[in-house]
C-alpha cells in the first residue's frame, strides 16, 4: 500500500504550503479541553517549518452553518498551536478573504498562519463538486503545493479535502503516513488474537464495521449504549434503556453469523442501572438478563457495564495480541458510570500487543480519565475514518492523495 509522500514535493524553502490538518478540538466555556490533534499534526508542521516553507493551516472545528459564528472560531487553537509551536502563529479571521491574503503575504520563510474555519464557508461541505472546487481554487491562489494531514477528515468529500488536493502538487502528511501505517497492521494480517471492542451509543453507527470485522476477528466485545439492542435481540428485557428496535433483526443475523464463523461475540453478565440520567441517579448493579428487577423497574436505565462485565472484559483484552477499541463502554462523562471504560482502557495500557484506541469519544475518553497517550499502542486521531478504512469503504481524501 502507498501514498504520495512529503517526499514527492520536492525542496519547500521559500514555498507556500497548504496544510488541512484536522483541529476540530473539544472547547468547553472557549477552553480546549482535549489538544490531541493539535499536538498530532506537529510532526508535519514542524518539518516544513524547518524546511523553510510558509505554512498555512488550514482546519474545520465542529460543524457551523456554512457562515462565521464565533461559538465555532479557531483563535483558542491558534493560541495553543502558538505555545506548542514555540513560535509565533498568524491567526486570520477569515478563510479566503482580505485577513487571510494579508496574513499569507506577510509569512517569512518557516513562517506559520493559521486561517478561520473552513467551515465557516459553505462551499466547503457543498453537495455540489462545482461549488467545492470554486471554493477550493480560492484557497490554492494561497499555496504553491497542498499538504493533506487532517486524518480525521479523510471520509469525507470536501474542497479543502479533495479538491484542493486536485488543485495544487499534493501530498499526503505524517499524521496520515502514522495513522495508515496503523491501519494497515489491523487489517493486512493481524497478530491472533485479535479482539475489537465496540460501544458507543448506537448500534446503527456501528453496522458497517460489524459486517466488515466478524470474519477477522477472533472476539468482539460489545458494551456501551448498543449491547441494549443485542440483549433484546437475545430476548432480554432492557427497561428504559437504549434500544433501537428496528434494528432487532440485524442484530440477530450478527448473533447467528459470530457463532457461524466462531467468533467469540461476548455481551455484558451485568449492567450498573440507573434511576435516572444524571451524576446524582441512584444506581444499582442487575444481572444482564434480569435489568428490570430493580428498584427502577420499568424505568430503570442502563448507563455502564458492571464491574463483572467489566472484569471478563479486561481479561479477553489484555490476553491479545491486537485489539482496536472504538466507543465508550459507558456513560464514562458521569462519574458513577465510567468503571467500565476505564477497565478497558487501563486492560490495553497492560496488553502485551498492539492496542490501538479509535478516536473520536473514545479517545477524550482515555484522555480525560487521566491516561497518558504513550501509555497506548496508538491513539488515532479520526473515529469516522478509521471505521470506514475497517470497513474497506474507499475514502476520497486518500484516494486523491493516490492511496492503493
Ligand atoms: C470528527 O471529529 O469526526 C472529524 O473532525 C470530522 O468532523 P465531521 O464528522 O464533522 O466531518
Ligand atoms: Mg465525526
Amino acid at each position: 500500500m502507498s501514498i504520495r509522500t512529503l517526499a514527492s514535493l520536492g525542496d519547500l524553502r521559500g514555498k507556500r504550503v497548504i496544510v488541512r490538518c484536522d483541529l476540530n478540538v473539544p472547547l468547553k466555556d472557549g477552553q480546549i479541553t482535549d489538544d490531541g490533534r493539535i499536538r498530532a499534526s506537529l510532526p508535519t508542521l514542524n518539518t516544513l517549518i524547518h524546511a523553510g516553507a510558509r505554512v498555512i493551516i488550514v482546519s474545520h472545528l465542529g460543524r457551523p452553518d456554512g457562515e462565521p459564528d464565533a461559538r465555532y472560531s479557531l483563535e483558542p487553537v491558534a493560541q495553543r498551536l502558538c505555545e506548542l509551536l514555540g513560535k509565533p502563529v498568524v491567526f486570520a479571521h477569515d478563510t479566503v478573504g482580505s485577513a487571510a491574503e494579508d496574513a499569507v503575504n506577510g509569512l517569512e520563510d518557516g513562517g506559520v498562519a493559521l486561517l478561520e474555519n473552513l467551515r465557516f464557508n459553505a462551499p466547503e461541505t457543498s453537495k455540489e463538486a462545482d461549488q467545492r472546487q470554486a471554493f477550493a481554487a480560492k484557497l490554492a491562489r494561497f499555496g504553491d503545493a497542498f499538504v493533506s494531514d487532517g486524518f480525521g477528515v479523510v471520509h469525507r468529500k470536501q474542497a479543502s479535502v479533495f479538491e484542493l488536493a486536485e488543485a495544487l502538487p499534493s501530498a499526503a502528511g505524517l499524521l496520515i503516513e502514522q495513522e495508515l501505517g496503523v491501519l494497515e497492521r489491523l487489517t493486512v494480517s493481524p497478530e491472533k488474537p485479535y479482539t475489537v471492542v465496540l460501544g458507543g451509543s448506537k448500534v446503527s453507527d456501528k453496522l458497517s464495521v460489524i459486517d466488515a470485522l466478524l470474519p477477522k476477528v477472533d472476539t468482539l466485545l460489545v458494551g456501551g449504549g448498543m449491547l441494549f439492542t443485542f440483549l433484546y435481540a437475545q430476548g432480554h428485557a432492557v427497561a428504559s434503556s437504549l434500544l433501537e428496535a428496528d434494528q432487532v433483526d440485524t442484530v440477530k443475523g450478527y448473533l447467528a453469523r459470530a457463532e457461524e464463523l466462531g467468533v467469540d461475540l461476548v455481551l455484558p453478565t451485568d449492567i450498573v442501572v440507573a434511576s435516572k440520567f444524571g451524576a446524582d441517579a441512584e444506581h444499582v448493579v442487575a444481572r444482564a438478563d434480569a435489568i428490570e428487577d430493580t428498584p427502577f423497574g420499568a424505568s430503570g436505565l442502563g448507563l455502564d457495564i458492571g464491574p463483572e462485565s467489566a472484569a471478563a472484559f479486561a481479561e479477553r483484552i489484555r490476553s491479545s495480541k491486537t485489539v482496536f477499541w472504538n466507543g465508550p463502554m459507558g456513560v464514562f462523562e458521569l462519574a458513577p458510570f465510567a468503571a467500565g471504560t476505564r477497565a478497558v482502557a487501563q486492560a490495553l495500557t497492560e496488553l502485551d500487543g498492539f492496542g490501538v484506541v479509535g478516536g473520536g469519544d473514545s479517545a477524550a475518553a482515555v484522555r480525560a480519565l487521566g491516561f497518558a497517550d504513550d501509555q497506548f499502542g496508538h491513539i488515532s486521531t479520526g473515529g469516522g475514518a478509521s471505521l470506514e478504512f475497517l470497513e474497506g469503504k474507499r475514502l476520497p481524501g486518500l484516494e486523491v492523495l493516490g492511496w492503493q
